[in-house]
């Protein structure tokens, strides 16, 4: 197997803090590396006035983790700029919140530029190529440009809109077809890898040889769907222990024998949080018979708190939250309880497994593993609820959940009362069937289908082939 080289603009270095702040992206890729070992690049986390220093090299359990500091003019313009107000907003369908800003794109460049010159210090020519979400869509051209014609997959983690969203972000014409230096581009979905191939049929009218094998230039770039997995066994084993712990235990001992709902989601408008609690406010206001008998917890770390939208949307959901609490509760009942603090993986699994229904109502999302690690951490036999937004690209797989349209908070109240009420006997059904769906697609498959699908062979066709040989 050649060596593998992970790229994504965070690494999660072993710290020995139980990474309480680890995304789906950083989940998926630690759990890949322990079963092939390799490099994991990527920012360091760190912003520097300079960018002197050579990227840092830290060797842990087989791996390497090779880190580059950005100067605070790529964070505000890579980082904050482009990835994180333009391409994040646009691919989550929101143009209304996009910011534009030519300086920002060549900051993203620039970054890109910079990414692409410290890992040439450090590729071999065998080396397999993995490059991950949409801070780094121009990596595998200026990889390229640098001579490296390793196999290199690409494998975006968010969701991939329509062309007639894509086509509002300016200059698109210059920054998504770049994904055509890839060998291999991985999306969450087929409605996502549909998207791509249309944006690629009609928007650059790149020859095909099937409906998702594009030529362009001299390769050929092939479009998949590989939706990302977690490590179900081992996450349902962590949950029965941590249900255990004293954390949970005194969670539990709290709520006074009420049932409860749970939300965990990193502050981000993507998530849909402050309708999710409109819906709650709903259900409380319509099925009042549950008033005094459920508290719902929102555990929110903050996230990307410098740019404006999210500072404002801070702000919103905690007014939310405190007006339902100011017009529901009592002096011995807090319907909300909303939480900022980020939680290690094992007090999260038990808070899951304690939970009689789980909201994940995002209105937007490229898979979100905190549906797929509510279902892993149920106990069979007495197991709880999903409700799950059809929005959410793990609504294709968990279709057994209670599908909600997050944006109709009635729908989302009456689904909370049919959860809650739920017979036993159905409960168990569903959660079968939504495990099985875990288990047909762990997370090592994942990992292993990607990497399969990029080293598989390619037949090029007969003109391609003499263009490539020279
Ligand atoms: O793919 C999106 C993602 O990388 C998630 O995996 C993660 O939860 C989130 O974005 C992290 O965002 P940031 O790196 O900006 O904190």
């Amino acid at each position: 197997m050649p060596r593998l080289v992970v790229i994504s603009n965070r690494v999660a270095v072993p710290s020995g803090d139980g990474s309480s702040r680890a995304g789906g992206l950083e989940v998926a890729v630690r759990a890949t590396l322990k079963r092939h070992s390799g490099i994991w690049f990527g920012w360091s986390g760190r912003v520097s006035e300079t960018r002197e220093a050579a990227s840092q090299t830290i060797e842990h359990d087989n791996h390497s983790y090779v880190v580059t500091d950005l100067t605070e003019e790529d964070y505000q313009e890579y980082y904050n700029g482009f990835a994180n107000r333009v391409l994040w907003p646009i691919l989550h369908y929101r143009l209304d919140l996009a910011e534009f800003s030519r300086r920002d794109l060549s900051g993203y460049m620039r970054v890109n530029e910079h990414f692409a010159a410290e890992l040439h210090k450090i590729l071999r020519p065998e080396d397999m190529i993995w490059v991950h979400d949409y801070h780094l869509i121009p990596l595998a051209k200026a990889l390229r440009e640098r001579g490296h014609g390793n196999k290199i997959g690409f494998f975006l983690h968010i969701p991939l809109p329509p062309p007639d969203i894509l086509t509002a972000l300016p200059n698109h014409e210059r920054l998504i077809p770049a994904l055509c230096h890839y060998d291999l581009v991985g999306l969450q979905t087929d409605n996502d890898a549909a998207n791509l191939a249309r944006y690629l049929a009609h928007e650059c009218r790149l020859p095909s040889r099937d409906e998702r094998t594009f030529i362009a230039a001299d390769r050929t770039v092939r479009i998949e769907t590989f939706p990302v997995g977690i490590e179900t066994a081992e996450f349902n084993r962590l949950a029965r222990r941590a249900a255990r712990s004293p954390f949970v235990q005194g969670v539990l001992d709290s709520l006074a024998g009420r049932m409860m709902i749970i939300g965990v989601d990193r502050l981000d408008y993507s998530k849909g949080i402050t309708l999710r609690m409109d819906a709650f406010e709903r259900f409380l206001a319509e099925y009042a018979d549950w008033r005094g008998k459920v508290t719902y917890l929102q555990i929110t770390p903050k996230s990307r708190s410098t740019i404006q939208e999210y500072s404002q949307m801070e702000r919103e959901i905690s007014t939310t939250a405190g007006r339902i609490n100011g017009n529901y509760g009592e002096a011995s009942w807090t319907p909300i309880r909303y939480v900022n603090k980020a939680h290690s993986r094992s007090a999260l699994a038990g808070l899951y497994r304690a939970s009689r229904a789980a909201l994940v109502t995002p209105l937007r999302d490229g898979m979100n593993l905190v549906a797929k690690e509510y279902v892993a951490a149920q106990d069979a036999d007495d197991p709880g609820v999903l409700i799950l937004s059809r929005f959410a690209g793990a609504a294709v797989e968990l279709n057994a959940a209670l599908l909600v349209n997050p944006y109709d908070t009635e729908t989302v109240a009456a689904a909370l009362d049919r959860a809650l009420s739920m017979p036993r006997e159905e409960r168990r059904a569903r959660h079968e069937a939504l495990y099985q769906a875990l288990t047909a697609n762990d997370i090592k498959l994942w990992a292993d289908r990607f990497l399969g699908a990029l080293t598989r062979p390619r037949i090029l066709p007969n003109w391609l082939r003499q263009v490539s040989s020279g």
